[in-house]
């Protein structure tokens, strides 16, 4: 069994050596196993890769890839769209950084607005994590309470306030971290009336929802947070103008104080910014009085490519037709997926919306509304255990052709509104052929078969 699991790594090898080479000269400069992105990392290593269009990409040795990365998630259009690539050339060649006010950013805030009525006022800045920091920071002011109430398994970003407490060196003493989907806990922290924010991830834990928030949790929000005095956030980094123009808030119908955005309002280039209400963003105003004020700087707040970009492609998402189209290949991929996984007795399924969710474990149910895992345990959904199933599943893809996202302890199909029914067909064939090429070597332990 080994010998034929490592004849798949072989080949993988053979097929990338010039990305083998990259990554040795790249392990020299980068800590992370040579890579610029903890997501960015495989074993043996990823290709490296030259250029991408619509739904595909290419690597330097020549490789295809039907692209399920998807820029971290970003590209709901899919790569190089040509309103995003003519607006980005012609802005380019008036001007990269004004450092100063433009029309274009006045233009981008405006069809924000338009699509997320929470925006009252907007605060632009370079990147999700960079908006999250700055929501944590008006809800301090706004409320005059330090502390910030966060969810387990929620992700927010890197910085120090955001990322898990236990790991190395992070020091959040200000930061309470509690169990995810417990409606009792979030009940108990919040009268304590301590807290500035709590922060929730739109759809729930790791891109859009691996582990969903519940309903319970979700619609109990708006009613505690208000009688507790603690401002609300949900953090759209990922869902923004990916599940619909209006996020994930206008499907669920839920409306935050405070919403943070990023990635696809971009239009693929570096974003994050600040959506809320005026008076909790009124920190952010010269006139506000000094102790109550934040004095915001950052070189690339809507520097004008950037807006540029970030308004090509808010015209384009304005009718939801984009969205409309990422969903419905998700259905049929995810239908297909499942069906594949079925018929051959594997405890495996995909689940989501424009984001599929690769799961192994065990299958409490089949889950009817589709962006709900096959059990409500969150310690199923991230038990490590079958995590080199997962990873082996991916490479199997990557080598014939099909490029997922990763990160730890997860696996993801991000879709776009570019990829194909043909390039489901394309997909599905290749994800037959790894199933039944890990059957066949015996990569799928018992414990995963007869479902
Ligand atoms: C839900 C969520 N929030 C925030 C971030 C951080 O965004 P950025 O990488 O732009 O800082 C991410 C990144 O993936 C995310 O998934």
């Amino acid at each position: 069994m080994q010998s034929k699991q490592d004849r798949l790594v072989e080949e993988y090898v053979r097929s990338h050596s010039r990305s083998q080479q990259l990554h040795e000269q790249a392990v020299r400069l980068f800590p992370a196993d040579g890579a610029t992105h903890a997501a960015r990392v495989l074993n043996p290593f990823r290709p490296y890769i030259t250029h991408a269009k619509g739904s595909r990409k290419w690597d330097v040795d020549g490789n295809e890839y039907i692209d399920y990365v998807m820029g971290h998630g970003t590209l709901i259009l899919g790569h190089s769209h040509p309103a995003v690539v003519e607006a980005l050339e012609k802005q380019v060649a008036k001007g990269i950084l004004y450092g100063d006010n433009h029309e274009l950013e006045i233009e981008w805030a405006s069809l924000i607005q338009q699509m997320m009525p929470v925006a009252e006022r907007i605060e632009f800045c370079t990147a999700g994590q960079e908006a999250n920091m700055m929501a944590i920071w008006l809800s301090r002011i706004f409320t005059g309470r330090r502390k910030v109430l966060r969810f387990d398994e929620n992700f927010h970003g890197w910085g120090e306030e955001l990322v898990r407490k236990d790991l190395p060196g992070v020091l959040a003493e200000n930061v309470d971290v509690i169990p995810f989907n417990n409606l009792e806990a979030v009940q108990e922290a919040l009268a304590t009336r301590e807290y500035a924010i709590l922060m929730t991830e739109g759809g729930g834990a790791h891109m859009a929802g691996q582990v969903p928030i519940s309903d319970e949790l979700l619609y109990a929000l708006p009613d505690l947070t208000k009688t507790y005095g603690t401002v609300w956030l949900i953090d759209e980094v990922v869902t923004g103008f990916r599940d619909a123009p209006g996020g994930w808030q206008s499907l669920k119908g839920v409306k935050p104080d405070l919403t943070t955005i990023g990635k696809c309002v971009g239009g693929g280039l570096p974003v994050g910014a600040v959506l809320g209400r005026a008076d909790i963003m009124e920190a952010l105003s010269p006139t506000a009085p000094a102790e109550k004020r934040i004095s915001h700087s950052g070189t690339w707040n809507a520097n004008a490519p950037v807006a540029a970009a970030g308004v090509a492609a808010c015209r384009v998402y304005l009718d939801g037709a984009p969205h409309e189209a990422a969903r419905t290949q998700g259905n049929y991929f995810r239908q297909k997926a499942n069906e594949a996984f079925k018929a051959r007795g594997i405890k495996g399924r995909l689940y989501g919306r424009t984001i599929l969710h690769l799961y192994f474990g065990p299958i409490d149910f089949e889950p009817e509304d589709v962006s709900m895992a096959p059990t409500h345990d969150v310690r199923k959904i991230t038990d490590p255990t079958f995590g080199p199933v997962r990873d082996r599943l991916v490479l199997h893809l990557l080598q014939r052709g099909v490029d997922l996202l990763t990160a730890i302890g997860s696996a993801y199909f991000v879709m776009a509104s570019v990829h194909t029914k043909a390039d489901i067909d394309k997909t599905m064939e290749t994800f037959v052929a790894a199933l039944d090429a890990m059957l066949a070597e015996g990569s799928i332990p018992d414990a995963l078969l007869g479902g």
